[in-house]
C-alpha cells in the first residue's frame, strides 16, 4: 500500500503531475524535490516557476496538506514508497551521440542517489522521456547496491502538453504504465494503476511491457511532430500554387482516418520535446543499424528547420532583400501560447537569422521575461552578448514593440494578438507596413483592408 510518493525533479512535468496526483489522492503524501533551490522556493510561493492555466488553483488546494516541495533529496528518497524520476533529459551536447542522443546523466544520478539512500523496497517510476531500454541501466545501478532493498522499475511516460497541462492531466486520453511481466512487476504496475485510478477510468490506463512503454513515448512525439512537418511541407506548396493550407488541412482532416488535430501549419514546431525526442529516436535507429529508418524520421526535423528559415528568408526578401537597420517587431517569443517556456522556440532561430542580416528586433511576449530571451540567444553562441543586447530588446507593451517597425512577425499564437488595435498599430508603423503571420491567427482580409502588406504561412497571393 502506497503511503508516500516522491518525485525527483520539480519542472514542467514533475510539478503539475504531482500536484494533480496529490489533489486526487488526499490519502497519499507527495514530496517533490529538486536541486534547484530557487525553483523550489517558487513552488512554495504565489509565483509558481511555470505558467500553466489552472495550475495555481490545484497547487493551492494540495500544498501544505499532502503536497510538499523541498531540496531534501536524501530524505525524500528514504520516505518514498514510490519514487518518480522526472528530471530533464536534454539532447547530449558532447561526446558520443552529441547532438542526437538523450543525455541521461541526470537520470543516472537519480538512480545512484536512490541506490545510495534507500533503506527499504521501492517502486521506481521513469516519468522522464527515455530511450527504449533505459530501465535496464536503471535496474543495473539499483541492483548493484547489494544492501537489501528490492526495486521494481516502471515506465510511465507523460503525455501532457504545455499550456494545457492541468487539463491534459485531469482528462488524460490515456495513461501508459510499463513494467516487468512477472509477479512482482505486475504487482508494482497495479500499485501505480491505483494511484491513477483515483480519477482516470480503468479502461484508459494501458499496461504494457516496459520496453513498449518506453518506445511508445518517443513514437507518439515522432508521429505528432511528423504531422506538423507534413502540413508545413504542404504550406510551402500552397504558397507556390495559390492553394490555401487551412482549406487543405480542413479537407484532409475531415477524413476520419486522418483526423483534424495537429494539422495547424506554423512557423515551425518548438518546445523541449519534439526535436529532442525525434533526434533520440534517430540515434537509437542508427545504434541498432536501422539507417533507413533513421533517415526517415530525421526528415521531420529537417523539414522543421526549413520551415523556420523559410519564414526568416521570406521576411528578408519581402523587405527588399535586406533588413539591415530595420526594426522588426516580434509578437511572441514562447514556443506556443499559454506557456512561459521558450525551449526550441521558432522565435529564437528566426531572430538569429534576422540578426545575422543586421535587423533590430523588438519583442513583446505576455509571459517571457527579457532575461530568458537573452539566455536563449546566448545558447546559440552566434555573436557576442553585447551585440544581442544592442539589436534585440523586449518591451512589455505590444504597441511599443510595433511602433516605427518596418515589419511585424507573429511568432506565437497568443489569443490577445487577435484583438489588438491593428489600425493603431498600422498608423504608427513605417510604410509599407509588412505583417508576417507565422501562426495563421489574424484576419488577413481585415488587415489588408487597413493597408498592411500581409504574408500568411501557407496562403498563396
Ligand atoms: P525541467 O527541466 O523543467 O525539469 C527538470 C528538473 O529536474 C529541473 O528543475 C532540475 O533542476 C531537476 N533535476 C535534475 N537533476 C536532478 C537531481 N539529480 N535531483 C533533483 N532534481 C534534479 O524538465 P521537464 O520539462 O519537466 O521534463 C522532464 C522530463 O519529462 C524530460 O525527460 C522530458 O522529456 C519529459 N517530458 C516533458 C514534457 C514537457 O512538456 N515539458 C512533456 C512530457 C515529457
Ligand atoms: C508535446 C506533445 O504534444 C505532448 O504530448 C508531449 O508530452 C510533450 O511534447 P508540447 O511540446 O508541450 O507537447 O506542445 P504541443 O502542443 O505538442 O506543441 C509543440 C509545438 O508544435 C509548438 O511549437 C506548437 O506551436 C506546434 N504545433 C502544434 C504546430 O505548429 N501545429 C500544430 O498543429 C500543433
Amino acid at each position: 500500500m502506497i503511503k508516500n510518493i516522491t518525485c525527483i525533479g520539480a519542472g514542467y512535468v514533475g510539478g503539475p503531475t504531482m500536484a494533480v496526483m496529490a489533489l486526487k489522492n488526499p490519502h497519499i503524501k507527495f514530496h517533490v524535490v529538486d536541486i534547484n533551490q530557487s525553483r523550489i522556493d517558487a513552488w512554495m510561493s504565489d509565483e509558481l516557476p511555470i505558467y500553466e492555466p489552472g495550475l495555481f488553483e490545484v497547487v493551492q488546494q494540495a500544498r501544505g496538506k499532502n503536497l510538499f516541495f523541498s531540496t531534501d533529496v536524501e530524505g525524500a528518497i528514504k520516505e518514498g514508497d514510490m519514487i518518480f524520476i522526472s528530471v530533464n533529459t536534454p539532447t547530449k551536447k558532447y561526446g558520443i551521440g552529441k547532438g542526437r542522443a538523450a543525455d541521461l546523466k541526470y537520470v543516472e544520478l537519480c538512480a545512484r542517489q536512490i541506490a545510495e539512500y534507500a533503506d527499504d523496497d521501492k517502486i521506481v517510476v521513469e516519468k522522464s522521456t527515455l530511450p527504449v531500454r533505459t530501465a535496464q541501466s536503471i535496474k543495473k545501478i539499483l541492483s548493484a547496491t547489494g544492501h537489501g532493498p528490492k526495486f521494481q522499475v516502471l515506465s510511465n511516460p507523460e503525455f501532457l502538453a504545455e499550456g494545457t497541462a492541468v487539463e491534459d492531466l485531469m482528462q488524460a486520453d490515456r495513461v501508459l504504465i510499463g513494467g516487468d511481466q512477472d509477479e512482482a512487476g505486475l504487482a508494482a504496475i497495479e500499485e501505480l494503476v491505483k494511484v491513477y485510478n483515483a480519477w482516470i477510468p480503468r479502461e484508459r490506463i494501458i499496461t504494457t511491457n516496459i520496453w513498449s512503454s518506453e518506445l511508445s513515448k518517443l513514437t507518439a512525439n515522432a508521429f505528432l511532430a511528423q504531422r506538423i512537418s507534413s502540413i508545413n511541407a504542404i504550406s510551402a506548396l500552397c504558397e507556390a500554387t495559390g492553394a490555401d493550407v487551412e482549406e487543405v488541412a480542413h479537407a484532409i482532416g475531415t477524413d476520419s482516418r486522418i483526423g483534424p488535430k495537429f494539422l495547424k501549419s506554423s512557423v515551425g514546431f518548438g518546445g523541449s520535446c519534439f526535436q529532442k525526442d525525434i533526434l533520440n529516436l534517430v540515434y537509437l535507429c542508427e545504434f541498432f543499424g536501422l539507417h533507413e529508418v533513421a533517415r526517415y524520421w530525421e526528415q521531420v526535423v529537417t523539414m522543421n528547420d526549413y520551415q523556420k528559415s523559410r519564414f526568416g528568408s521570406k521576411i528578408i526578401s519581402t523587405l527588399f532583400n535586406t533588413v539591415s537597420g530595420k526594426k522588426i517587431a516580434f509578437l511572441g517569443w514562447a514556443f506556443k501560447k499559454d506557456t512561459n517556456d521558450t525551449r526550441e522556440s521558432a522565435s529564437i532561430y528566426v531572430a538569429d537569422q534576422l540578426l545575422n542580416d543586421e535587423a533590430s528586433i523588438s519583442v513583446y511576449d505576455p509571459q517571457v521575461p527579457e532575461q530568458q530571451m537573452y539566455l536563449d540567444m546566448e545558447e546559440l553562441e552566434t555573436r557576442p552578448m553585447e551585440v544581442n543586447k544592442q539589436r534585440l530588446t523586449m518591451t512589455d507593451d505590444a504597441y511599443e514593440a510595433c511602433k516605427d517597425a518596418h515589419a511585424i512577425a507573429v511568432m506565437t499564437e497568443w489569443d490577445e494578438f487577435k484583438t489588438l488595435d491593428w489600425q493603431r498599430i498600422y498608423d504608427n508603423m513605417k510604410k509599407p507596413a509588412f505583417l508576417f503571420d507565422g501562426r495563421l491567427i489574424l484576419d488577413r482580409k481585415k488587415l489588408s483592408d487597413i493597408g498592411f502588406e500581409v504574408y500568411t504561412i501557407g496562403k498563396g497571393k
